[in-house]
């Protein structure tokens, strides 16, 4: 009996422990891989879409993202064994739609952003359990050719392509420094 009730106390011990969530340490490791994670996958997207920006300017660059941008995020994410998702409250693809925990996340960055503090990764349990790593995008001056503001850091053409392909876009009027999205990967496999 006595060993019965040793072993329910260390299963309870076990439990709450892993209740209680990651520790100090797994997050420090999972937010190490998952800003590796990102960069490796915006290294990937940035390089293409420049090589098709010398190509061919906005034409060529914006039906390739449209037809590409998923598959390298998924090429990716096999690499890593990860989910990866970009995600914005001014959404171009609505595929890209946040969840009810990546909508948290965008205004939490936001408001951090707009009170001038730095912000950092956040590594947390998702709703499935799993470590998940969220991190800011900002805007770069070189993305405002497809997202800055019309008539002034993006060309009325540029938006003419652009709306053809994502009639309902909403991801223009950005500046340089501004909060364009997250990353959001999940370390689910
Ligand atoms: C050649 C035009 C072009 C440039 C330059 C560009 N983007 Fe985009 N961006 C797009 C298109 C097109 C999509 C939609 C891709 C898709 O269908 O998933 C997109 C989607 C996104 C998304 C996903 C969220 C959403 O609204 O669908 C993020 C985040 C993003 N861009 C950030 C950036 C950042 C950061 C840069 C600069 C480093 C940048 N973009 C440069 C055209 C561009």
């Amino acid at each position: 009996m006595k060993n019965i009730l040793g072993l329910v106390s260390i299963s309870l011990i076990l439990f709450s422990a892993c209740q209680q969530g990651l520790s100090q340490k797994d997050k420090k490791e999972y937010v190490t891989k998952g800003k590796e994670i990102a960069q490796a996958t915006f290294k990937l997207m940035g390089g293409e879409v420049e090589k098709k920006m010398k190509d061919g300017g906005v034409s060529k660059a914006a039906p390739y993202c449209n037809a590409h941008a998923e598959n390298l995020t998924d090429e990716m994410a096999e690499k890593f064994k990860v989910t990866i998702k970009r995600t914005s409250n001014k959404l171009r693809n609505e595929e890209n739609a946040p969840n009810s925990e990546e909508k948290v996340m965008l205004e939490k960055f936001k408001t951090l952003i707009a009170e001038g503090k730095e912000v950092k990764p956040i590594v947390e349990t998702d709703q499935e359990g799993y470590p998940h790593f969220y991190a800011p995008i900002k805007m770069k001056k070189k993305c405002l050719t497809c997202h800055g503001v019309l008539g002034e850091s993006m060309k009325h053409e540029a938006d003419s392509i652009i709306k053809t392909l994502y009639p309902n876009d909403n991801a223009v009027g950005y500046k340089e420094g501004d909060l364009r999205g997250i990353w959001s990967i999940a370390f689910n496999q």
